[in-house]
């Protein structure tokens, strides 16, 4: 059989034996089971994937996944794992390897542990995420190829994990695509690699595998009770099972039984019950009970919904003082992955006074959102549609439905989650509104419960006219629009502005802002001073105020970030300089504008 026959059977059976171990993503994967495979990973820089392809761009099936060593004195195997660097995961490359700081392309990643196998355990091998794209191998066999950065994703590896040595090996490549999500130019940094945890989960066969709690809205004034919608589902379709769920502090504790679909749903009424809000992040322990597994959360309950041009908060009308954050360490730290970076940059927005933030422009990590819950500040959660992507490509398409609903899945149960945005900044025509639509009917069939919004442009600015028109308006609940009056343009000229936004539905300004280099002084016509920036803020803030449906903002954006688009020597040096804070956590003067004037809405809006 010839080569190229070969290596393409070769490569459908190991497409067909991939897809086989993905299994839908497990929630609440913190509150399993779990071993931790965080720590030292040796990792072999591949810049032309020699240990993928052969010379003749075939991949090829003795790879550097097989992890070979030399069984004679003279094999030849040009690679060594065990002599290659290591590096502590999770954390981007980028940061960690200073030849890597602007890398873009393959990385291989092995990490080897011992491992007692168990009779009665399932074992489901979990990435928090890995960016960009992820083939995963175990003890050199091929379980699956991942793609997307900001997601979580796993695999049944109980046929194939071994009792005592194991190696896990992932090839990891960030090489920005037309075709992938987000496309090939962003704002941000393209921070590659395993950027986020990576667990071991012993469960048992038969586990629960997701589940959803949601205050339903009061019906009739006179109900003296609260009902708590939920539904658990199964890893497997089994009638029978029964699952108990409990809630202590409201003396709740019920066992339903499974149908054939291995789901269960029901209405629990709870006579008393704190609600969830910014002002008091009431959450409840929840316990799910299968078989000899518990399965714990915290769980808070609050209703979220529209009302013409209000956003509405447990039935009352609510202003949302929010800023906008990338995923991001502070001091130059690389990607945000812990629960002391989501405290640092969450305490930093509770100090500006918000009580919202926009996790830009991808899904967080789930310290960022369950943090954000316990400190009282709802959250917008994205996913990466940015810019130019490939509107008419199916794969394109199933890619971004794939992290839309990853991202549900995983934060379904956060309380202070209230809008799902879809996309930012996309060019206007059909197939952007065909793609788009697709998406944000998917979202509300996956959570009917929460808002789905969007980050749109002005699209006509005239005579200090500005008019928002989009297609995509029936498809949102929130019209959310990026503006940049007094930086991109108009620089004098927000005190003249008037705005147009021909939609009975709450405005949500989802980015403003302008530049400052911290420490940089000077007049506050000055481009680039803390004045200039200052001064913007002052503009910017009120001129939004006479906005009709106006119900929040997020600035842009809490502190400086990296992006490979702002070169300016001196005072960028790749950096975007559009933060309240400086990269180092000192705030600038536009902080303290904004700090003010959230107060004087807290005040309004109480
Ligand atoms: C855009 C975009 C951001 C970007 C910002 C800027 O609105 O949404 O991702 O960083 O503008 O230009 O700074």
């Amino acid at each position: 059989m010839n080569r190229i026959l070969k290596a393409v059977i070769c490569f459908i059976v190991l497409s067909l034996g991939a897809r086989a171990q993905e299994i839908p993503q497990i929630g609440n994967v913190l509150s399993r089971e779990k071993i931790s495979l965080n720590g030292n990973w040796n990792y072999i820089v591949d810049v032309q994937e020699e240990g993928y392809y052969d010379y003749r761009m075939n991949p090829t099936s003795w790879g550097f996944f097989l992890n070979s060593k030399p069984q004679r004195p003279e094999d030849l195997i040009e690679y060594d794992f065990d002599k290659a660097p290591q590096m502590q995961i999770p954390s981007d490359w980028n940061t960690k390897d200073e030849r890597l700081f602007f890398y873009e392309g393959t990385v291989w990643f092995k990490k080897s542990f011992n491992y007692k196998k168990k009779q009665d355990k399932k074992v489901i091998l979990y990435f928090s995420a890995v960016n960009y794209e992820a083939y995963v191998y175990l003890n050199g066999k091929l379980l699956g190829r991942h793609e997307g950065g900001f997601t979580a994703f796993n695999y049944d590896v109980t046929d194939k994990i071994k009792d005592g040595e194991n190696f896990v090996i992932v090839k990891v490549d960030n090489k920005r695509k037309a075709e992938n999500v987000p496309t090939q130019i962003f704002d941000w940094w393209n921070y590659g690699g395993i950027t986020r945890d990576v667990f071991l989960v012993e469960t048992q066969d038969v586990y629960i595998e997701n589940y959803c709690f949601t205050l339903k809205k009061v019906q009739n004034t006179k109900q003296k009770f609260r009902e708590i919608a939920f539904s658990v589902n199964l890893n497997q379709k089994l009638s029978g099972k029964t699952v108990e769920i409990s809630f202590p502090e409201l003396k709740l504790k019920q066992s339903y039984v499974t149908d054939s679909d291995g789901k269960i749903s029901g209405v629990i009424k709870a006579k008393t019950l704190e609600l969830w809000s910014p002002e008091n992040p009431k959450l409840y322990a929840a316990e799910l009970t299968l078989g000899n597994t518990t399965i714990k959360d915290e769980i808070g309950f609050r209703t979220i919904e529209t009302k013409d041009k209000k956003i509405i908060l447990n039935g009352k009308p609510i202003f949302l003082r929010g800023i906008s954050i990338h995923e991001e360490k502070p001091n130059g730290g690389g990607r945000a992955n812990s629960v002391e970076d989501a405290e640092k940059l969450l305490g930093w927005a509770k100090e500006l006074g918000c009580n919202f933030v926009r996790l830009a422009h991808y899904p967080h990590n789930e310290y960022m959102v369950r943090t954000a819950e316990k400190m009282g500040l709802l959250v917008w959660s994205e996913i990466p549609v940015y810019w130019t992507i490939a509107w008419e490509n199916p794969a394109t398409l199933q890619n971004a439905k794939n992290q839309l609903k990853d991202m549900i899945l995983r934060d379904q149960n956060r309380a202070n989650v209230i809008i799902w945005s879809i996309a930012n900044e996309t060019p206007h025509g059909q197939a952007r509104e065909n793609f788009l639509s697709q998406l944000a009917q998917y979202a509300k069939n996956l959570d009917s419960t929460r808002l789905i919004s969007m980050a749109m442009e002005v699209t006509s600015a005239s005579n200090f006219h500005n008019k928002l028109q989009d297609n995509m308006n029936k498809y949102v609940d929130v019209i959310s629009f990026n503006q940049y009056i007094g930086w991109y343009r108009d620089v004098n000229d927000a005190p003249k502005m008037t705005w147009e936004i021909p939609y009975n539905k709450p405005v949500i300004i989802s980015e403003f802002g302008g530049g400052a280099k911290y420490g940089y002084h000077g007049e506050k016509n000055q481009r680039w001073t803390e004045e200039f920036q200052e001064n913007l803020y002052i503009q910017n803030i009120a001129m939004l105020d006479k906005i009709d449906g106006f119900a929040g903002t997020t600035p842009w954006i809490l502190k400086d970030f990296r992006s490979p688009r702002r070169v300016l020597n001196d005072i960028q040096d790749y950096y975007n300089r559009k933060g309240l804070f400086s990269d180092n956590g000192e705030k600038k003067k536009a902080f303290y504008i904004m700090k003010s004037w959230y107060e004087k809405k807290k005040q309004d809006w109480e």
